[in-house]
């Protein structure tokens, strides 16, 4: 295969930025998370930017078109063979079917897909004490993961800041959306038999020893 990619899927604030992170370091796959690429297109200024911004402060997804173009074209014109963490994409089933359908003509493939599941109280506890990096994107918890120094990067130096999204009314109509666009894909992914689920409320660092388990016992993800 010339592409294999696993997807981190999951409410807003089960870890799958962190995460990624750190099993992208582990394993050599690519990090691509869409929140990412929309919040660079913002700082940028580019005209996905200026759309993505109108739904993001209010807590809505992007149009489906739009994300599944952004991503594809990421993944026709990286390297081959290509190996890439999915943060955050696929989360409407048409996002979901698109992707299918690109992975077809691609000869891509799906080796797993992990579900991070969190309870709604530790979520909304992690999202209000968020904080990333201005310049480098790393992400702390002011109590969980904290810096070293009080709103400074580790990694960079750089200042931290909270995301505009992680105010806490639009923490809740992020998490309405979704129950009522993302979880549907639970049960698409269970089907096709490639949803591990994950306790994601551990500390991360077991949580990235089980993700690593499992990609390593399977050669699936080879
Ligand atoms: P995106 O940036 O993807 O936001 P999200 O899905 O809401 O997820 P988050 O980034 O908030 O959380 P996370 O799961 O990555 O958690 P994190 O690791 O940071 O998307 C933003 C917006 O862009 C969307 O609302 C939408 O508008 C748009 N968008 C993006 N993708 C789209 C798509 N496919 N379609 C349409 N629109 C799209 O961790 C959270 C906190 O918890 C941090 O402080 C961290 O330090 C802490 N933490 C993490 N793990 C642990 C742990 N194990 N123990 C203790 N603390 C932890």
């Amino acid at each position: 295969m010339s592409i294999t990619a696993i997807i981190f899927l999951g409410a807003p604030g089960a870890g799958k930025g962190t995460l990624a992170a750190e099993v992208a370091v582990a394993t050599g796959y690519e990090h691509l998370s869409t929140g990412d690429m929309l919040r660079e297109a913002i700082k940028q200024g580019t005209e996905l930017g200026r759309t993505a911004e109108l739904y993001i402060k209010q807590g809505n997804l992007v149009p489906d078109d739009t994300i599944v173009a952004m991503v594809v074209n990421h993944l026709r014109q990286g390297p081959l063979p290509g190996r890439y963490i999915l943060d955050g994409f696929p989360r409407t089933m048409r996002q979901a079917e698109l992707l299918d359908s690109h992975f077809q003509q691609m000869q891509a493939k799906l080796a797993f897909v992990f579900l991070l599941d969190v309870s709604r109280e530790v979520l909304f506890d992690r999202l209000t004490g968020r904080r990333v990096c201005r310049k480098c994107g790393a992400i702390y918890h002011v109590r969980n993961i904290p810096p070293k120094r009080a709103d400074i990067c580790d990694a960079c130096g750089s200042e931290l800041f909270q995301r505009p999204d992680d105010m806490p009314e639009v923490i809740l109509k992020r998490f309405d959306v979704f129950t009522k666009q993302t979880r549907d894909l639970i049960a698409f992914y269970e089907q096709q038999a490639i949803l591990m689920r994950v306790d994601s409320s551990r500390p991360k660092e077991q949580v990235v020893a089980e993700i690593l388990k499992i990609m390593a016992a399977e050669p699936r993800a080879d």
